[in-house]
């Protein structure tokens, strides 16, 4: 059933709000959790569809999944099949990940191409090239890719493209690599936090990796990898997200079990902006709105994270002045815009250049989700427009926010989940 999210703005969010577990760490973690016939168990896996779409597909492989307690995932990947479906693939762009650890473990894979998705297209030419390099035989034909690792040996293996690094790219030539003999280094490698949490739980497992957080990750392959205990990082992304709904409506939010390290650049840009910023050992607190322009330019980290930068967009709205967002990763990740636009931003797109000129008053609108941060954008908006908003397609905000309106509530917002049929007249989608 479609739903939609309503919104009163105006008033301020003040509270404490606790970070849930990093959706872009407990996917490649899930996958690597086949890369072993022994138990993994996951601590702090974060509640969403995304996940819980990427245990089905660990099911389709062959592995027993159980979910114990809420949070707790407990993983058997005994017996695997190496074939996953277009019909699952497609649905998900991230579960090319499972890429990485079929090879590792059943020495092949075959497996759906994925398609593209709204923020642009979404290749994985540079998984397949790493893979080659690393001396599987990678062939595609009729919308498959088959990888065969049975000549795979360690090496150097570049995983740089046009953008930099690739970070599922990279969690795929780690956990393929685990499990190939030799040692493989892995050049202009992600340095995300979700690709160090990856390694971390790799290592648990018994694999020799050293380098993770920087460019160059080394590999030295093992015969076998063992079931573990983890749990998962806190979702960096999320933290933002809760940072700036306190800072949009010139309140006070704190967020528990968060950590500052993974979010330098855009603590840094938070308080560029003028809002007060705390951190301490697990909290990270932003009080007062902005109220200076910024120009954010979005990077592989440790620059300023692409999953922020509509968020980020959203804030300076506030601001009577000029701030600019340059995309150098997704460059046509601006559709949040034009819904933004409808709440009364003037913003104009020109490439992969958004220029926001704030302080023009926000009017809450119906609008439409189109992608999960864009969705959170529209949300953050809302909070600080005059009237209803209504945002529709909220599937999009469930793939990457647990139970993200009632947290938002009690913090303060007047926000609900509705049915769509909810809509007020006219409003509803065609
Ligand atoms: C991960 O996607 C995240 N998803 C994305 O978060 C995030 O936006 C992205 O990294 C960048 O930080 C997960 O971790 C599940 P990339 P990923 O490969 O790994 C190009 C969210 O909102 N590229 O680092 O797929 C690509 O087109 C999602 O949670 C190639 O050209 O991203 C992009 O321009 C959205 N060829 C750039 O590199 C390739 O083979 C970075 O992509 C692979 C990527």
């Amino acid at each position: 059933m479609l739903e939609v999210a309503h919104i009163h703005g105006g008033p301020v969010l003040r509270g404490v709000v606790r970070a849930a577990g990093a959706k872009n760490a407990a996917l490649p973690i899930l996958a690597a959790a086949l890369l072993t016939e022994e138990v993994v168990t996951l601590r702090g896996v974060p509640d969403l569809s995304d996940v819980r779409f990427m245990a089905e597909i660990l099911r389709h492989q062959g592995a027993e999944v159980a979910q114990p307690a809420p949070g707790t995932w407990v993983i058997r990947a005994a017996a695997l099949t190496h074939r996953t479906p277009y019909d699952l693939v497609r649905k998900m762009r991230a579960s090319v990940c499972l890429l990485g650890a079929l090879v590792g473990r059943l020495r092949r894979a075959e497996m759906a191409i994925p398609g593209g998705c709204v923020i642009g297209p979404r290749p994985i030419d540079l998984h397949l090239r790493g893979l080659e390099t690393l001396g599987c035989a990678v062939t595609s034909e009729g919308g498959l890719v088959r990888v065969d690792a049975a000549a795979a040996g360690g090496t150097d293996v570049d995983m740089g493209g046009p953008m930099g690094s690739t970070v599922l790219g990279t969690a795929n030539l780690v956990m393929a690599a685990t499990l190939t003999p030799g040692v493989t280094r892995i050049l202009t490698a992600a340095r995300e936090p979700e690709v160090v949490d990856l390694c971390a739980l790799l290592t648990k497992m018994g694999a020799r990796i050293s380098g993770q957080g920087t460019s160059t990750i080394v590999v030295e392959g093992v015969a076998r990898l063992r079931g573990c205990d983890h749990t998962i990082i806190p979702d960096r992304i999320e933290v933002g997200t809760y940072l700036v709904a306190g800072a949009i409506t010139g309140g006070d939010v704190t967020v528990q079990g968060a950590e500052p390290a993974h979010l330098e650049a855009f603590l840094g840009k938070l308080r560029e902006a003028g809002v007060s910023v705390e951190t301490g050992p697990g909290f990270i607190r932003a009080h007062g709105r902005p109220t200076r322009p910024v120009d954010i330019v979005t990077a592989p980290h440790p620059g300023f994270p692409t999953d922020l930068q509509a968020q980020f967009m959203a804030l300076q709205l506030l601001v009577p002045a000029r701030s600019t967002f340059t995309e150098k990763v997704y460059p046509a990740r601006f559709m949040h815009a034009a819904e933004l636009q409808r709440m009364g931003a003037d913003i104009a797109v020109e490439g992969a250049v958004a220029s926001v000129h704030g302080g023009k008053p926000l009017s809450g609108a119906p609008v439409m989700a189109s992608d999960l941060r864009a969705s959170a954008a529209l949300i953050l908006a809302a909070l600080a427009a005059q009237g209803e908003t209504w945002v529709q397609r909220l599937y999009h905000l469930d793939r990457g926010y647990e139970r993200f309106e009632e947290r938002l509530r009690a913090l303060g917002a007047d926000v609900a989940r509705r049915p769509a049929a909810d809509l007020p007249k006219g409003f509803a989608e065609d």
